[in-house]
């Protein structure tokens, strides 16, 4: 049998009719940027995480690059960051000319609460927090630590749409909560879009401004801002994929309950459920001690896997000029060499879960 590690297709073809109709819709309205359905999806969105505003934006890379900007955070300033992460976190701290300041993750993969506080100085603004894999990182302690140090608390929710902590959703925790609906996350539209949402209305308006060439009027420009409109398009697929989001939810969660459940093989280490968290099983993911052999044994048997991710920020090169070492955080380090994602998506048959189960429990290390 041959598993992908991601089907998009199958995800479309599920609401495959109301998905064209929307784009039909959009197209014969006329109206392809900043109209009705960004301003709807907006309201939705925002009602679904109940939090007051939402700026839908072009991806998640700009709303993490916005959100530290309206912040007024950028040169000689620190920003804490997990050292486990994709690169587009960091890239929201340095495309501001601000530094980030790693910090090791915990068992779950996350950002390690107690590791925080003996990173912040007197240039340290703010901490961000990703919550990765679709798993909540430890939210009550980390906002404790921002409240008590004065620092600004901003969450990448690009892998946790939906995602509880303490009963609280994450991307409400924070100032300011930056999404990502990138075609493969939970919450995917059909193409880049993003969004930040926050409780504060200044944030609100100057990133709604910063979005739109820093205008609130056409050809008034009141600050210097960029282009990150969500397109109409995206806004109008986004909002007939939130209507089903439950649903979507429920089937993620299902699959991995079953990969919990079957997968029984003393060589892979299953991922690891905070206590008072909702996972929303963004990304499956192992880890095993001989994680290229595994991969190869689980491609020769038909199934794709992917490593997220296969070098740490700080050993990559772009970002060398920050000297990290190997050795700097050798838990994210050990974490990029031993992981590996399974393939988890809408739309996965019955067989083709069991039969990741199933050639997983024949693995044998060499
Ligand atoms: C944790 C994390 N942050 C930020 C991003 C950036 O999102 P985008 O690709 O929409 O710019 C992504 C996704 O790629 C991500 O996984």
């Amino acid at each position: 049998m041959e598993i992908s590690f991601n089907r998009l297709d199958r995800g479309y073809k599920k609401y495959k009719s109301e998905y064209d109709n929307a784009v039909i819709d959009t197209l014969e309205s006329g109206h392809y940027i900043l109209g009705s359905r960004v301003k709807k999806f907006e309201v939705e969105f925002s009602d679904y995480l109940d939090i007051k505003y939402c700026v839908a934006l072009n991806s998640g890379l700009d709303a993490l690059i916005l959100a530290f900007r309206a912040l007024g955070i950028g040169h000689g300033d620190e920003v804490i960051v997990p050292a486990n992460t994709y690169i587009a976190s960091v890239i929201g701290i340095t495309e501001n000319g601000a530094t980030p300041i790693f910090v090791e993750p915990d068992e779950y993969y996350n950002i390690d609460a107690n590791k925080i506080e003996e990173k912040i100085t007197d240039k340290t603004r703010a901490i961000l927090v990703v919550h990765l894999f679709g798993q909540a990182a430890e939210m009550s302690k980390i906002k404790d630590i921002s409240i008590k140090h004065n620092l600004f608390l901003v969450e990448d929710c690009a892998q946790s749409h939906g995602a509880i902590s303490n009963e609280f959703v994450t991307g409400t925790w924070g100032d300011i909560g930056c999404f990502s609906f990138y075609p493969t996350k939970n919450l995917g539209a059909f193409g880049d879009a993003g969004a930040i949402v926050t409780n504060n209305e200044k944030i609100f308006e100057k990133i709604k401004m910063m979005r739109n060439y820093g205008s609130r009027i056409k050809y008034q420009h009141e600050i210097v801002g960029i282009n990150s409109r969500m397109d109409e398009i995206q806004a109008a697929l986004l909002s007939v994929k939130l209507k089903h989001y439950k649903d979507l939810r429920t089937e993620r969660e299902d699959i991995a309950l079953k990969f919990l459940e079957g997968i029984n093989n003393s060589a892979i280490e299953l991922p690891k459920i905070r206590e008072g968290l909702e996972h929303v099983w963004h990304l499956f993911v192992v880890r095993t001690n001989e994680r290229n052999h595994f991969q190869n044994y689980l491609q020769d048997n038909g199934i794709s896997t992917q490593v997220h991710y296969p070098i740490p920020i700080h050993l990559s090169e772009a970002y060398a000029y920050l000297g990290h070492m190997v050795g700097s955080y050798p838990i994210a380090e050990y974490y990029s060499e031993h992981m590996i994602s399974l393939p988890l998506y809408e739309g996965m048959a019955e067989d083709e879960i069991q039969y990741v189960i199933d050639v997983i429990n024949q693995y044998k290390e060499t």
